[in-house]
């Protein structure tokens, strides 16, 4: 289905080779680049900074979509922004301010992604919407890639989808999406598939075994 976005996570790519990496993907019909930016705090996690993603900019062709699991978040909008990425989705439990959050990455011309844990109701972000480009439901608990799919989450997903109504708000899925969960998420009306173990196991630039999922089978 074009219409859904393929947006594969390089969380599960070669560390050692993220731009040759991302030119694949997108050779391979990804339509966005999922950036997953972990701080050991909000999430038990490290992964990359801003540096890291304007070094990846210029191996992007399509859209840079930045999942911001970090606390504060605030501080670090700017450089995100001056690093290239297109979109920049930070969590509704990173802080009490979301809603300056979401006014300040306007603010910085990127377009808003408010992203909520498995716990969170999507009451959370009823009164976001309108100030929000996509709205993000982890179907993991942030951290890892790698995780199984939190089946809970798909009444969210439809339940989101009745709140957005007609607004021009994506519903982006993030962990566990494979050939099996994809078709259940689209059809409980999420439009933007994160998906990095699908993509990359058996397979990378460093491993030309080819990608073990086709990205658009996902
Ligand atoms: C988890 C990340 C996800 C992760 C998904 O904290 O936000 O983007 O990379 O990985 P898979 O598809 O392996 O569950
Ligand atoms: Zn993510």
């Amino acid at each position: 289905n074009r219409s859904i976005k393929i947006a594969p996570s390089i969380l599960a790519a070669d560390f050692a080779n993220f731009g040759a990496e991302c030119r694949a993907i997108e050779a391979e019909g990804a339509d966005w680049v999922h950036v997953d930016v972990m701080d050991g705090h909000f999430v038990p996690n490290l992964t990359f900074g801003p540096a890291m993603c304007a070094a990846l900019r210029p191996h992007i062709k399509g859209v840079m979509d930045v999942h911001l699991m970090i606390a504060p978040v605030d501080p670090y909008l700017e450089a995100f922004a001056n690093a290239g990425a297109d979109i920049l989705t930070a969590h509704v439990e990173a802080g009490p301010h979301i809603h300056r959050t979401l006014q300040a990455i306007r603010g910085l011309g990127k377009k808003a992604g408010v992203a909520l844990n498995p716990g969170t109701p999507v009451g959370a972000v009823a009164g976001l919407l309108d100030m929000v480009d996509l709205v993000c439901v982890m179907t993991v608990n942030p951290g890892f890639g790698g995780q199984g799919f939190i089946d809970s989450q798909l009444p969210k997903i439809a339940e989101l989808r009745r709140l957005i109504g007609d607004r021009p708000v994506h519903i982006e899925v993030d962990g566990g999406v494979t050939v099996t969960t994809a078709p259940l998420v689209a059809k409980a009306g999420a439009d933007a598939l994160v998906a990095g173990s699908a993509v990359f196991k058996g397979g990378s630039v460093a491993n030309p075994g080819g990608y073990g999922t086709n990205i658009r089978a996902i």
